[in-house]
This record gives C-alpha cells, structure tokens and sequence, in this order.
C-alpha cells in the first residue's frame, strides 16, 4: 500500500520561487534572529540539523556561527532545496521528511525547527525522529519570530493544506517530548518570540 503525499508538498513546491521575495525577507529573518542568538547558544564546531531550511534563509547565518562545524539543512519540498542550494551556501542540503526517517544517528548536537514544526503532519514521527538524530544531551529547538497565537491564526487564515497547522499547547509538549526521549527545558511564547528548547536524555534502547 502507497502512503498518501502530504499536500503540505506541493503548497510549499508551488511557494518556493517566490518565497524570499514575498514573504519575510532573508535579511529580516537573520536580522532579527541574530538579535536572539544569545538564546540559541550556537557554539563554533558543534554540527547542526536545521529542520525545513525552505529556500536557507537561516542556513548561512547558522553555518556562520558553528564554523568549523557544519550544518545539515533538510526540506521535504524539492523547490525550496534548489532555491537554498542555488545560494552557494557553505551546508549540506537534502531532501528529506523528518516524519518518514530519522536524518542521522546521534550525530548533532542541535536540531533546529525555525518556521516548520507545525506542518510536521506527524509531530509524533518528527520528535522520534529528531530525538534519534540528536546526540546524547543534545537540543531540540522550535523557533518562531511571533508567539503561538498569531502563528495558528496565520495558518488557519492562509487555509488549504496548512489550515490545521498549529503548535502544539503548553500542556502537549511535555509528553510529546517524552514519548521521544526528550525532556522540555524551557518554553517561550510571547508576541515576538516562540520558543521551545528541549534536550535529548536518551534513546529508545539507550
Ligand atoms: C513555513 S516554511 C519555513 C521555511 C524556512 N525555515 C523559513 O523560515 O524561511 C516551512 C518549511 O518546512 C518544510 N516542511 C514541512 N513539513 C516538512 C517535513 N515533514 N519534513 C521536512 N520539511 C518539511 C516545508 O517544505 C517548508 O519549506
């Protein structure tokens, strides 16, 4: 039997062209996370997963901080990894669904979701996943640039195969998290800034 594709597919594939010119800019997206690095805590040499990269926006910037380390930038929509990997970026760039397999074996030390956790169509595959691709202690982040209300909001007004895309509730995480080998760390959701930092204690099987 053949899985369904998930729609979120095409709708991002039928975006991709246009992405940095129609919506946030690519400027305004390392502007304003660069003002939030202290709260990542990249650290030069550590090796990160970025979780839908879309057209790499963030992809260089995050190279830039972990340099010597390297960053793995995966997208299931195959238009939003040409348009990041026609920008030279200096990261390794893959097609990839993050809820179909695990993109590596405990082999980064952060995996970053900016502007993707809610069309994960499995959140449950996805954080098994992640948790699988991370290092013992390494961390999970979800980041947004506006809290979780005005992202639901967002998505619901936008309609068709990101209608349902919401965050997860405060409550939800915690045994989101667990069910994954994860244990939330810390959890921030105001006007400009969503946050969700967990870390990775151990494996299924550890
Ligand atoms: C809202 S866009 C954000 C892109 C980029 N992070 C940015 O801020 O410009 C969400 C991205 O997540 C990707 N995505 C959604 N579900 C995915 C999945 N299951 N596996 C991998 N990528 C996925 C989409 O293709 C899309 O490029």
């Amino acid at each position: 039997m053949h899985a369904v594709r998930d729609p979120r597919i095409d709708f991002f594939e039928n975006l991709a062209k246009h992405w940095d010119r129609d919506g946030q800019s690519p400027d305004e997206t390392v502007e304003r996370v660069g003002q939030l690095a202290d709260l990542l805590s990249l650290v030069p040499g550590q090796t990160i997963l970025e979780v839908g990269c879309g057209t790499g926006q963030l992809t260089g910037w995050l190279a830039e901080q972990v340099a010597p380390g390297r960053v793995v930038a995966i997208d299931f929509a195959p238009a939003m990894v040409a348009q990041a990997q026609a920008k030279g970026i200096p990261a390794e760039f893959r097609i990839a669904d993050v809820c179909q397999e695990a993109p590596g074996l405990r082999c980064y030390d952060l995996a970053l979701c900016f502007h993707s956790f809610p069309h994960f169509r499995d959140r449950h595959a996805a954080l098994l996943n992640l948790g699988r691709a991370l290092k013992p202690g390494g961390r999970l982040l979800v980041m947004h640039l506006c809290g979780s209300a005005a992202i639901n909001a967002f998505h619901t007004g936008v309609g068709g195969a990101v209608a349902g895309d919401h965050l997860p509730d405060a409550a939800e995480w915690p045994p989101l998290l667990d069910a994954a080998g994860l244990k939330l760390v810390s959890l921030t959701d105001r006007d400009d800034l969503f946050l969700m930092e967990a870390v990775m204690e151990s494996g299924p099987g550890d």
